[in-house]
């Protein structure tokens, strides 16, 4: 099989770190996208050493998903660096519960919602050119917590969440929105490229990974934690959908950790939703419209 160019975001942590060394250690060029140099530095070093690959095929590039202005430099430099991409990984996230209060980005946007959704629809939307010419695959992540949210929808009028704003939801609401835009970007680019996300249950997060939070929070996390898959079990799903002959044709799915397709979240059936978050996304990372608003849906 020839090496794929696999471009994964927050890649210096978690399944993000165990998805590079898989996707390195299975002969794969792997960008790591990481926002800190020296934790970036540091677990490019780690995945070289653990896949026995090298500097060549496990490249480190520094970008922060919550700066629009970030996101497109990170893309120029991968435009420039590779003729095509086959596959992206749209991973990283940001889900602070200590935070109280809804914290503003440079670009004027909540910074979970910039983050976890303008992010990935910013850099795929930069990428599409590059994915398009290696009918490449776009991976995005969404939660297994949806669960917990069956009424949760997009609050367009808040999402800078200026009226009431709680962490979990900003988190979910993100998380959804990839959900929802995972559909419209598969529906959007059939025959070009691939979309699916990736349902993750609770992974281990380590003690210094977590939050500075209440005692009895913590508690509550360590006791979930028991419960919860290693990362390198987390990383096989994206491994498949990334690399396998099996999930080449899939689109539009929802995947979970076994690999299986599951449906997502009853608010992502709605495809005025899609179209909406759509128009809305664009023009909060500064897109014009790409003319396919008034195409139907067909499915
Ligand atoms: N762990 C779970 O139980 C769980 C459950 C459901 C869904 N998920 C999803 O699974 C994915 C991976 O999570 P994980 O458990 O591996 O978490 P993690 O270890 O905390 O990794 C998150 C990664 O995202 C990066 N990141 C955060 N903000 C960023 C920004 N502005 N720019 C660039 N990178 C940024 C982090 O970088 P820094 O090191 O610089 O912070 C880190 O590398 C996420 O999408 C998460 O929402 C996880």
């Amino acid at each position: 099989m020839t090496a794929k160019v696999c471009v994964i975001t927050g890649a210096n942590s978690g399944i993000g770190r165990a998805a590079s060394v898989a996707l390195a250690a299975s002969g794969q060029t792997v960008v790591m996208i990481c926002r800190n140099p020296e934790r970036g530095q540091a677990a490019q070093q780690a995945v070289i050493e653990q896949s026995g690959s090298d500097t060549e095929r496990v490249q480190l590039l520094l970008m922060d998903l919550s700066r629009q202005a970030s996101i497109r430099a990170g893309a120029q430099v991968l435009r420039e660096r590779f003729e095509q991409i086959d596959v992206l990984i749209n991973n990283a996230a940001f889900f602070d519960i200590s935070i109280k209060q809804p914290v503003l980005t440079e670009d004027g946007h909540e910074t979970t919602w910039a983050t976890n959704h303008l992010g990935p629809f910013l850099l795929t939307h930069e990428l599409l050119g590059s994915l398009r010419a290696a009918r490449g695959r776009v991976i995005n992540v969404g939660s297994k917590g949806w669960i917990a949210y069956p009424f949760l929808g997009i609050d367009f009028e808040n999402l800078d969440g200026s009226h009431g704003y709680s962490t979990a939801r900003a988190y979910y609401q993100s998380k959804l929105a990839q959900l929802v835009f995972t559909r419209e970007l598969a529906r959007r680019h059939a025959g070009q490229i691939t979309a699916n996300i990736v349902r993750v249950p609770a992974v281990k997060i380590p003690d210094e990974r977590l939050p500075e939070i209440n005692p009895f929070l913590l508690w509550v996390f360590k006791l979930k934690r028991r419960a919860a898959l290693d990362p390198e079990e987390m990383a096989r799903t994206y491994h498949w959908l990334a690399i396998s002959e099996e999930a080449a044709a899939l689109t539009g799915e929802v995947v979970d950790e076994r690999q299986r397709l599951i449906s997502g979240h009853r608010a992502a059936s709605d495809p005025a939703l899609w179209t909406a978050l759509w128009r809305t996304s664009m023009e909060m990372v500064g897109l014009e419209p790409d003319g396919s608003e008034q195409e139907g849906h067909g499915n």
